[in-house]
């Protein structure tokens, strides 16, 4: 049997009637998202239904990959020197700072980036959208957070990219980003967005987020301040651990 075609206008009609649902809720709401979020097609199949499995996390911490400070490289931080040309696309600066929910900064902390490229492609077999690679640009960096909980990464502004939720899905420009806290179980995974996006409406992944407010906090700001002249601009985040005004961290399961 053929899967059934879904039009953009099914999807954002369904966006729109949850939305609706959840503001009706009110104090229920809790800033992360549904994880059997109807319009986000996938994650009905993929949401865990029971309750998570309990290990011992000095268990999996034997397991587990590790980091020491010396393992970062500072040149890690610029993805578009990590080959022999400039990559194409426009060059920008992300900074910020990560904290708890006191506002204290959370210091020395490594943060792990991944992108597509300017034209909306990843480096990854499984990305096979006719989009053109870019010699000169990979797409994932790294960085340990200062003593202030700040952090900056010299980068390209990704490109929005299809994907395969429904006909003709489109994927707001983004950057995928993991804090791996002081042990591997603390991992958290989240990504960032640049302001004004047009396909914000219409994106599955970002809507299932359905508190406008958490929704917001995803979005980095222009920092016309912080840019560096004639060279790139500059866009703020900052991520917020814990707390009610906390970062949305998605489930370990959501990739896209
Ligand atoms: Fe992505």
């Amino acid at each position: 049997m053929r899967d059934e075609v879904v039009r953009q206008a099914t999807i954002s009609a369904e966006i729109v009637k949850i939305a609706k649902q959840d503001a009706a809720a009110g104090p229920t709401r809790t800033g992360h998202p549904r994880r059997d979020y109807a319009p986000y097609r996938s994650s009905l199949l993929r949401h865990p239904t029971h309750e998570l499995v309990r290990v011992d996390p000095e268990d999996v911490e034997r397991l587990s990959p590790a980091f020491g400070h010396t393992d970062v490289d500072i040149l890690e931080s610029d993805l578009t020197i990590q080959h022999t040309g400039e990559p194409l696309g426009e060059r920008i600066n992300v900074f910020g700072r990560v904290v708890d929910g006191e506002g204290r900064p959370v210091r020395h902390q490594l943060i792990e980036v991944w992108q597509a490229n300017a034209s909306g492609r990843y480096v990854h077999k499984r990305d096979q959208h006719p989009a053109p690679l870019d010699p000169n640009f990979t797409g994932v960096g790294r960085v340990i957070t200062g003593d202030d909980g700040e952090y900056r990464l010299t980068t390209i502004k990704p490109g929005a990219y299809p994907w395969r939720n429904h006909l003709n899905a489109w994927r707001p420009a983004h950057i995928h980003f993991s804090l791996f806290g002081t042990a591997f179980t603390q991992r958290l995974v989240t990504q960032m967005y640049f302001p004004g996006d047009p396909l914000f409406a219409l994106d599955p992944i970002y809507q299932s987020v359905t508190d406008p407010a958490a929704r917001a906090r995803l979005v980095s700001t222009l920092d016309h301040e912080a840019s560096t002249p004639e060279i790139s601009l500059a866009y703020r985040w900052d991520i917020v651990l814990t707390g009610p005004r906390s970062t949305w961290m998605e489930s370990e399961d959501a990739h896209d």
